[in-house]
């Protein structure tokens, strides 16, 4: 059977990558964009796009209806940052977006989801090295507390109601395709832009905020490999930890440096470093590279090199 995927919140920071990928396996027409605003000229200039709010239940229904799409990735969300600046939004969209499209499954009218989850779902309580899969879990942040209850939902409609939900806890992506949607982690790319425009760069993380991050090359690749997993491989339904590379805004820069040689960074913290002290240092894979085969390829060196690499060769702007 032809797979038909919709990939809900295709103009963000993943969307943007995860939908030429996705297209390049599953062929143009059957990889349906949609957004409520457009997206790269790669993304609209390549295949089909709806634009479409997903709060819209019946909306969202007739799309899927229309066509014959059979998976859903569900990517549109508030993300850490801007979700604690409105959290009646925050969790209003990362809730109901989430049962829009799990009702979708339940319903019958789709046969599997991708819904990611996020480091944000551990909490000052949690074990800040190497954290295990299942860990003490008490966010302090609503977009924390809407993932953590996102994932305790799919596990409850794969239990109760065999739905074919996939997720992974996502680190900080970096990529340069897309540009960061307002999360903690979004220095790990501003950085970059800065760097190679202006040769400094005002951070707005401590210098020693150690957090787990990944390339988004990574994060795609992933993403697909647990998708096209057979089902008896995806072992937890909830959400899959994932550890990417962990390093400090220090550490990056440095790094950095050895391509701009005059680059400087300095430090302001603002209301996002009381978020990235509440989330882990470095986080334990185990549990997926056991159950479908995980394996890291970007540490933080080949990372920058390609990030400098393509972003000096397409001029993204700020
Ligand atoms: P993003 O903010 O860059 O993109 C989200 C997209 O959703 C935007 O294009 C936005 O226009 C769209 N959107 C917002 N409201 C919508 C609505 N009502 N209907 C339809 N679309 C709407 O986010 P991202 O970085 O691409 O993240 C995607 C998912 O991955 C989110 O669930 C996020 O929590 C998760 N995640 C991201 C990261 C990261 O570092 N980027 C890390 C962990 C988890
Ligand atoms: N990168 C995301 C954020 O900072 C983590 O989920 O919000």
């Amino acid at each position: 059977m032809q797979e038909r995927i919709l990939i809900i919140g295709s103009s963000g920071q993943i969307g943007t990558e995860l939908v030429i990928a996705l297209r390049q396996i599953y062929g143009d027409e059957n990889v349906i964009a949609s957004d409520i605003r457009s997206s790269s000229e790669e993304v609209m200039s390549s295949g089909p796009f709806v634009e479409m709010d997903i709060m819209n239940e019946k909306l969202l229904r007739k799309v899927v209806k229309n066509y014959k799409i059979t998976q859903v990735y569900l990517l549109a969300a508030l993300l850490s940052a801007k979700a604690e600046k409105n959290i009646a939004m925050g969790w209003q969209l990362n809730m109901r977006s989430h049962s829009h499209v799990l009702d979708l499954a339940k319903d019958g009218l789709i046969k599997k989801i991708f819904w990611p989850s996020s480091i944000a779902v551990f909490g000052p309580t949690t074990q800040k090295e190497n954290t295990p899969q299942h860990s003490i879990m008490e966010p302090n942040t609503v977009y924390g507390i809407t993932k953590l209850a996102g994932e305790r939902w799919n596990e409850y409609y794969f239990n109760k109601f065999g739905v074919d939900v996939r997720s992974l806890r996502y680190p900080g992506l970096i990529g340069w395709k897309g540009t960061p949607g307002g999360g903690t982690t979004d220095y790990a790319v501003d950085i970059f832009h800065h760097a190679i425009k202006n040769k400094k760069y005002e951070c707005f993380l401590s210098e020693n905020s150690r957090l787990p991050m990944m390339y988004m090359t990574d994060a795609i690749r992933a993403t697909i490999q647990l998708m096209e997993a057979p089902s008896k491989k995806v072992k937890i339904r909830s959400s899959y930890n994932l550890a990417g590379v962990s390093f400090t805004p220090k550490e990056i820069s440095k790094e950095i440096s050895k391509h701009i040689p005059n680059f400087e960074i300095s430090y302001n913290s603002d209301f996002r470093q009381k978020i990235a002290d509440s989330w882990p240092h470095s986080i334990n894979d185990e549990q997926a590279k056991n159950d479908w085969g995980w394996v890291l390829e970007y540490d933080l060196e080949k990372m920058t090199n390609d990030m400098i690499i393509n972003l000096k060769k397409c001029n993204v702007p700020i």
